[in-house]
């Protein structure tokens, strides 16, 4: 069971993007103030999507200092950023287009390269460069803010049911073959110890299709294998899950209670 720190629950898929975008500003805010800078890790899909564009609002923009802020990418399909299925082409269109970060401070997935596994190996070291540290040791670095979706399957990031990436522990990035869910490409991704690292982790998960995973990670035990969110589990980070009502729907009174707002 996925024991979250604190579950906020939306009326609907707008206002958990704009409650999303609230508490992104305010991780920002809080970590440039304490360490000068804000490193902050992007999820694919079209849930995060809603809230990259609220982000991206001129209101809500100004209030970042893009300057100090440097993005990561959690999972991408190994495809080219032009291509539909990318997540980077996404954060590009969502967020990256409306905002004054600069190139230098964005670390995209390489998608050019041999393989996915090489890409990952790539990948890995430029968060080694970033942090100062030999990529793959323990602990890993500690992002500022890491978001993730949930997949219908319960897979975060682009970690699968079933799949061996599920196991990769002496790594931070590594390479997964597509799940069940489309679409069907290889993929890299963060492993569990380095989502794990992070200072914040928040879910953002809407709609009734995710209703079933959401009761069954909150409030039954499954394991990582068949529900791979609940390996979701913060060394010492905050963990947020921010879900609308239609994926709140069949939660049961007791895990509703625990509800913040
Ligand atoms: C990906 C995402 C994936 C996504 C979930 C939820 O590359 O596909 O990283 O993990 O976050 O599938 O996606 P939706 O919000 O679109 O349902």
């Amino acid at each position: 069971m996925s024991d979250p720190n604190t579950l906020i629950i939306c009326p609907d898929a707008d206002s958990l993007a704009a409650r999303a975008a609230e508490l992104i500003v305010e991780s920002a805010r809080e970590a440039i103030g304490q360490r000068g800078r804000f490193t902050f890790v992007l999820s694919g899909g079209s849930t995060p999507e809603k809230t990259y564009r609220h982000l991206a609002s001129p209101k809500i923009a100004s209030t970042v200092d893009w300057s100090k802020t440097f993005i990561f990418v959690g999972d991408e399909r190994f495809v080219p950023f032009d291509n539909a299925d990318s997540n980077f082409g996404m954060f590009r269109r969502s967020l990256l287009a409306g905002v004054p970060v600069s190139k230098e401070n964005v670390f995209p997935m390489p998608t050019d390269c041999s393989s996915a596994d090489q890409a990952a190996r790539q990948y890995a070291t430029t968060l080694a460069h970033f942090f100062g540290q030999a990529a793959g040791t323990s602990p890993p670095p500690s992002f500022d803010m890491l978001l993730l979706g949930l997949g219908d399957d319960g897979h975060v990031a682009s970690l699968f049911p079933g799949k061996p990436s599920l196991a990769v522990n002496d790594a931070w990035v590594t390479s997964s073959a597509p799940g069940t869910l489309p679409p069907p490409v290889e993929r890299v991704t963060f492993t569990f110890p380095l989502l794990n690292s992070a200072r914040q982790v928040m879910f953002l998960v809407a709609g009734e299709k995710k209703a079933q995973a959401v009761r069954k990670i909150l409030e039954e035990n499954p394991a990582v294998s068949e529900a791979p969110a609940v390996g979701v589990r913060p060394d010492s980070g905050v963990l947020t899950w921010l879900v609308d009502e239609a994926a709140a729907k069949l939660l049961s009174p007791a895990i509703r209670g625990r509800a913040g707002r």
